[in-house]
């Protein structure tokens, strides 16, 4: 089977899941806009995302913070010192690369001696150099010192700096956990690989406040509920998935201990969400340089302490990518292209085709849309061939179709035809809106 990038950028443009942003200036690198499907795509993993964490897990609530953020709180953090790429540059072709891309112990290579992977020569790529990888920005009408800010490249500070308000407001008692999903923006030297790496994108990161001691246990926890996650809401295929954990050179400045769960992807096994002990790392830093005390009362113990942090951080752009790599299914024997999406998370549920476009069929169809419609997520199809229009929506990864033909206007029964067998069957409207549903609930 041809799964390659390559052709999952294309059915992802030809089908408007997902395009380069700005495309007819050209192109604007590393940012992506998603499409009518993209986004109903994105959202419906969002949603199962969100329904986890805030609704199965009572001691967890959300929060939406700002994306501008005190200036002060990013010194706090590390980002400011530390959250650096090391770039190399070659002075005859202007290619860029990351130092870690060469070697993981990068700082031991001599770099006279390498070459250039883009036009061959040894002796132009320069020392690396660390590259801050937050973007700038200024508040207020003129550009002065003192009014810089930073688009977050995480959201985890949001949570942070807000946790007591947070813990106060909700009574919540150690251990709990503050959700949030939105964007962070990070400066990435290269960004490849289609939605995997990009400058804009989406968090949808927890982070589980514990009493230190209870941290290694809970984090364990954290690690197998994260990996469930994806095949029993995603339908990701479980063979695909695995741990790796970092070493002393990859932990993150913040990190006491920290997991990812990667995929198998066409280029390799990478990186789609960190499970990370944070300690009390960031709280440390913010009580540091805010002034405030902002340690937990334990009540029951009658005991002060600063909360460790378990984080789990996971990018929705990624799992959006994990999702359409894993569905991608080239049917050979019929000469189709399928994303078998889980029909749980498929922007749309079903496609109602009359099977013409006279006698009465497109009114009778059209009655079925508007029944269906206050359901699930349907579009109504009448343009081409009846196999044409199954075709066009099994690359949208529909999961159902339903035809209207003469037979219809007599007894009330319709086709079901399933994306994935082709087989069909012949059902009453009752029995059709039972089969959806069964299949958008949980196995
Ligand atoms: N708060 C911890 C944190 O941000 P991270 O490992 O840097 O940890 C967490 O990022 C997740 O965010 C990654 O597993 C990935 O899914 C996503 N992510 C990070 N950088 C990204 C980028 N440039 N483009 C798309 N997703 C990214």
């Amino acid at each position: 089977m041809n799964k390659t990038i390559e052709n999952i950028v294309s059915l992802c443009k030809r089908r408007g899941f997902v395009f380069q942003s700005s495309d007819i200036y050209g192109g604007f690198s590393a940012i992506y806009d998603y499409g009518p499907l993209g986004v109903e795509l994105k959202n419906n993993i969002s949603k199962f995302w969100w329904k986890e964490m805030t609704h199965i897990h009572e001691n967890i609530v959300g929060l939406d913070s700002g994306i501008l953020m005190h200036p002060r709180i990013w010194e706090a953090s590390g980002h400011i010192n530390a959250f650096n790429d090391p770039l190399v540059d070659c002075k005859k072709c202007k290619a860029r690369y990351r130092a870690d891309e060469f070697s993981e112990q990068f700082s031991a290579l001599n770099w006279t001696e390498i070459q250039c992977p883009k036009c061959g020569t040894k002796g132009n790529l320069t020392e690396p150099r660390q590259f801050n990888l937050m973007f700038k920005t200024h508040v207020g009408p003129v550009k002065e010192t003192g009014t810089e800010a930073y688009l977050r490249p995480e959201t985890a500070q949001g949570i942070y700096v807000n946790y007591q308000l947070i813990q106060g407001a909700m009574r919540m008692k150690v251990p709990f956990g503050i959700a949030q999903i939105g964007k962070a923006f990070r400066n990435e030297i290269i960004a490849r690989n289609f939605i995997f790496r990009t400058r804009e994108f989406e968090q949808m990161e927890m982070q589980y406040f514990v009493k230190p001691g209870t941290d290694n246990q809970i984090l364990e926890e954290w690690k197998e509920k994260r990996l469930h996650f994806y095949p029993r809401y995603l339908g990701i295929n479980k063979s695909k998935l695995r741990f790796h954990q970092h070493n002393n050179s990859e932990l993150a400045h913040y990190a006491k201990e920290a997991w990812d769960i990667e995929y198998e992807f066409p280029f390799g096994w990478s990186e789609i969400e960190g499970i990370h002990n944070r300690t009390d790392y960031d709280l440390i830093q913010h009580e540091k340089f805010s002034g405030k005390n902002l340690s937990y009362f334990d009540q029951p113990n009658n005991e002060r302490f600063l909360p460790y942090i378990i984080e789990t951080s996971a990018g929705l752009n990624r799992m959006l990518l994990t999702v359409l790599v894993d569905a991608y299914w080239e049917d050979t024997e019929n000469n189709r292209v399928v994303m078998k999406l889980n029909p749980m998370i498929a922007p749309i549920k079903a496609v109602i085709c009359p099977l013409t476009k006279k006698d009465g069929l497109p009114e009778k169809a059209r009655e079925i849309t508007s029944i269906l419609k206050s359901h699930f997520k349907v579009i109504y199809d009448q343009q081409g061939s009846i196999g044409k229009r199954y075709y066009r929506q099994d690359e949208a990864g529909t999961p159902f179709g339903i035809t209207i033909d003469h037979q219809s206007l007599s007894d009330e029964t319709f086709t079901l035809r399933y994306r994935d067998t082709q087989k069909q069957d012949r059902l009453s409207i009752d029995q059709i809106i039972s089969i959806i549903n069964k299949s958008l609930s949980l196995k």
